[in-house]
């Protein structure tokens, strides 16, 4: 059994860090900060929704991991919080107004029934590891030269994210079990998250004149990148049955826990290096 760490990590965002933290694909930034930005109101509400289910649940182990799964989504999105203040300070203060649309939408979701907030939840963390997929097998393209603070954040939480795949279907299926309603949330919770993420990074590209036809094309050729790794996974995950723990994780992630686990600290990557391997300079 996987076991799952809680790490809390002094990350820390200064002012020198750039909006377009990867000079040279700022589409994929604005993205990720769009990502980014749905963080603090995503995962307060995968909280909830996994922390109510767990009440009803007798299973000691899943439990237990619904615990760590709750203490490893808080570390995210309050690590989320802290660079999505520094894009606001930056210029780029009408992200507020996005926050403002979330926060209602999510409010929204919190008066539907248990079995659709933890379909949505689960649903959503089956979209997670395709996610892996892409940032940790991609790395080099995604990452390459980009600031190290915001490539390491992003790939420690994506990390934790396969660390704790099994976890909200596991709850899902031991308190609220049902094949359909976890396949609607599936595409609701992807593609409500997705939603929000590229109105984030529109938002910033609109502000900075790079929403033009060829930043459209950049920004759709990285979707499409993103959709031929998810497309498999997404398809394995909807057979009735199928369990996270059949899909493997990258090796990537494994080297990255046993470097934790060895050197604490701040888990800052080499992105001039270029494998970017899981070794903390
Ligand atoms: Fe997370
Ligand atoms: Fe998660």
């Amino acid at each position: 059994m996987q076991t799952i760490t809680t790490r809390r990590i002094p990350f820390e965002f200064p002012e020198d860090i750039e909006p377009y933290w990867k000079a040279d694909m700022p589409e994929w930034c604005a993205f990720l900060n769009g990502l980014s930005l749905t963080m603090p109101y995503l995962e307060p509400f995968l909280i909830r929704s996994v922390r109510e289910a767990a009440e009803s649940i007798t299973d000691e182990r899943i439990k237990a991991d619904a615990k760590s799964f709750i203490e490893q989504e808080a570390q995210h999105f309050s690590q989320h919080r802290k660079f999505n203040e520094l894009l606001k300070r930056k210029g780029y203060e009408g992200l507020a107004n996005i926050e403002t649309e979330m926060e209602v939408s999510y409010k929204k979701l919190d008066t539907k029934s248990l079995r659709r907030r933890m379909a949505y939840t689960s649903g959503f963390e089956t979209m997670t590891l395709g996610l892996t997929r892409f940032l940790v097998d991609k790395r080099c393209w995604l990452f390459r030269d980009a600031d190290p603070r915001i490539a390491s954040l992003m790939l420690w939480h994506i990390v934790e994210e396969a660390e704790h795949k099994n976890v909200a279907i596991d709850v899902y299926r031991a308190a609220c079990p049902g094949y359909l309603s976890w396949a609607y949330g599936l595409f609701h919770g992807s593609f409500h998250v997705i939603f929000y993420s590229i109105k984030g990074a529109r938002f910033m590209l609109k502000q900075d004149g790079m929403w033009k036809l060829k930043n459209k094309l950049a920004f759709a050729g990285l979707m499409a990148s993103f959709a031929a790794t998810w497309f498999p996974i997404l398809v394995r995950s909807l057979l009735p049955g199928h369990h996270p723990s059949k899909i493997l994780d990258p090796e990537w992630v494994g080297e990255w826990v046993q470097e934790y686990h060895d050197n604490e600290g701040i888990p800052l990557l080499d992105t001039h290096h270029d494998q970017i391997p899981a070794r903390f300079t």
